[in-house]
């Protein structure tokens, strides 16, 4: 009889289920938002390749510095500071076509759709974007693990990736710290963008391909603040 009544009062609950809680609000805190987009423009990717050819073949690499190739590589593209010209790109079209129309309407759809923010004029003018070369046969290249300060968002575009499967990955490490470990492996895509907050670690572990790794990376100027809270009903 007792268990009768027991079940009874189950049943009863059920069918007249009322919550022990009520959720008020629930928000994506410190949430890490990876967007991959394609790029649509045509005849935008050849000369991409060609560009950063061109200019790695005629880098004059400082055999008694201790900075690796794709170090220097990179440094020889920084004009200044906070200049946002690349020193060897600036005059090329391709490449301020894929800083000033691709990348800024990445960036600025992100911003807008994830995180409700608008970027500004300043902003968007103050991308800034270098090419990296890898693989072609050479010693290995890498890129060590980083984050880009006075960045809000950060971007790839995949110019040439090897199709042999060699391509290395851009890795990501877990944001929440040592204690989890974890990585996540994003394989790049010929003609397509990953875009991903500035805080967020991450790092390109060591290719041989004998095929060209070829892409572009950029930065949209701003705080890591601005992408403390994804936007996004729950
Ligand atoms: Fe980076």
């Amino acid at each position: 009889m007792r268990h009768l009544a027991l079940l009874l009062l189950v049943v009863t609950s059920s069918k007249n289920f009322a919550s022990p809680i009520t959720e008020t609000s629930s928000k994506l805190l410190w949430s890490t938002l990876i967007s991959v987009f394609e790029v649509n423009t045509p005849g935008l990717r050849d000369p991409l390749i060609s560009a950063a050819l061109d200019s790695y073949e005629n880098f004059a690499l400082d055999e008694n510095s201790e900075a690796s190739k794709g170090d220097q590589y990179y440094q020889s593209q920084i004009l200044g500071d906070k200049n946002r010209n690349n020193k060897v790109f600036s005059q090329n079209s391709a490449f301020e076509q894929l800083k000033e129309e691709t990348m800024a309407t990445a960036f600025a759809h992100v911003l807008k759709e994830f995180f409700n923010e608008q970027p500004s004029r300043a902003q968007l003018g103050g991308i800034f974007c270098w090419a990296t070369v890898g693989g072609g046969g050479e010693q290995p290249t890498w890129h060590s693990p980083h984050t880009h300060q006075n960045s809000v968002l950060s971007a790839v575009y995949y110019a040439a990736v090897p199709d042999d499967g060699s391509g290395a990955p851009i890795t990501f490490s877990d944001p929440r710290g040592p204690w989890t470990n974890l990585k996540h492996s994003h394989q790049p895509v010929n003609n397509t963008i990953v875009v991903f907050p500035s805080w967020l670690e991450h790092f390109i572990p060591p290719t041989n391909s004998p095929q060209y790794r070829i892409s572009y990376s950029c930065n949209l100027p701003g705080s890591f603040k601005t992408t403390t809270d994804l936007n996004i009903e729950l």
